[in-house]
């Protein structure tokens, strides 16, 4: 059993306290959403709840399939144990489908299924609005060592292997979504969250939205696509 003990950062979804361990920390799931980098606020009831849920589901599942993650154990309904990490600042987004950000930088028709998995880099600056960076920038800027990119990017496309299958299996297309990872004891784990706030994910067939595009977008039944998600993925 660890103890909880001061509030070490407070983001815009998520609040990290210390433990009376210093390799754990407690990652506590709020209900507060933002968008466009916080520019928009609002509130999505439970999303904390279910986001730890989903949160935890993948990052087991993601372990059992030989991805080191920092997830530890749940603790209750809105927190779970994890391992403290170094975060690299370099937010790794795999894209499967076109939407968002490229189909307007590319001029893409959304919803288009790319042949391979395309792998995007952004700078995890909130005061320079997370700006999209690659290779050159990482080594000048010394986010990540070569090693450390290469292992990222390797790690991210075995994710997406998995997740794909785990998601489809569930008529769920995983059209996108973004990793963190972190340094723990000379090893990188993936941390942070996997859920609807940084993923794209669209019922099949439909191509029905159940991510916080609905949020984004004013799409409306934000919380029930939430809970549809955590419905057919956090039960088993
Ligand atoms: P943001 O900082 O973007 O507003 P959140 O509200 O989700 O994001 O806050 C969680 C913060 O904790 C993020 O900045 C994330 O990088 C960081 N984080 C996630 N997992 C860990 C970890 N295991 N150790 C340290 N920091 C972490
Ligand atoms: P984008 O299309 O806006 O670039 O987003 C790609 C994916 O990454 C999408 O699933 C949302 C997620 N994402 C975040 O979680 N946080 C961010 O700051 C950004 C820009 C994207
Ligand atoms: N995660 C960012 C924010 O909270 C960007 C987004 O999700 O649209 O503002």
């Amino acid at each position: 059993m660890v103890e909880k003990r001061e509030k070490v950062y407070e983001g815009k979804a998520k609040v990290m306290f210390a433990t009376d361990n210093p390799d754990f920390l407690i990652q506590h799931f709020t209900d507060n959403a933002t968008a466009f980098n916080g520019k928009k606020k609002g509130i999505i009831k439970n999303k904390g709840i279910i986001n730890n849920k989903i949160t935890a589901k993948i990052f087991t599942l993601l372990e059992e399939n030989g991805i080191p993650t920092h997830f530890v154990e749940v603790l209750n309904d809105r927190e779970m144990l994890v391992k403290k990490l170094d975060i690299v600042k370099v937010e790794l987004v795999i894209r499967n489908y076109a939407a968002g950000s490229i189909a307007r930088r590319l001029g893409l028709e959304a919803g288009i299924e790319f042949p391979f998995p395309i792998v995007e880099y952004f700078y995890k600056s909130d005061e320079l609005d997370d700006p999209m960076i690659n290779d050159w920038h990482i080594k000048y800027l010394n986010l990540a060592t070569p090693e450390e990119l290469k292992y990222m990017v390797d790690a991210a496309l075995k994710v997406n292997d998995i997740l794909k299958k785990f998601f489809d299996e569930r008529n769920i297309k995983l059209i996108d979504f973004k990793l963190e990872f972190g340094r723990h004891d000379g090893q990188i784990l993936l941390g942070d969250e996997f859920a609807p706030d940084g993923s794209r994910l669209w019922n099949k067939p439909d191509d029905y939205v159940l991510d916080k595009d609905r949020f984004r977008k004013d799409l409306g039944f934000v919380e029930e696509a939430y809970e549809e998600v955590c419905r057919r993925i956090c039960g088993e």
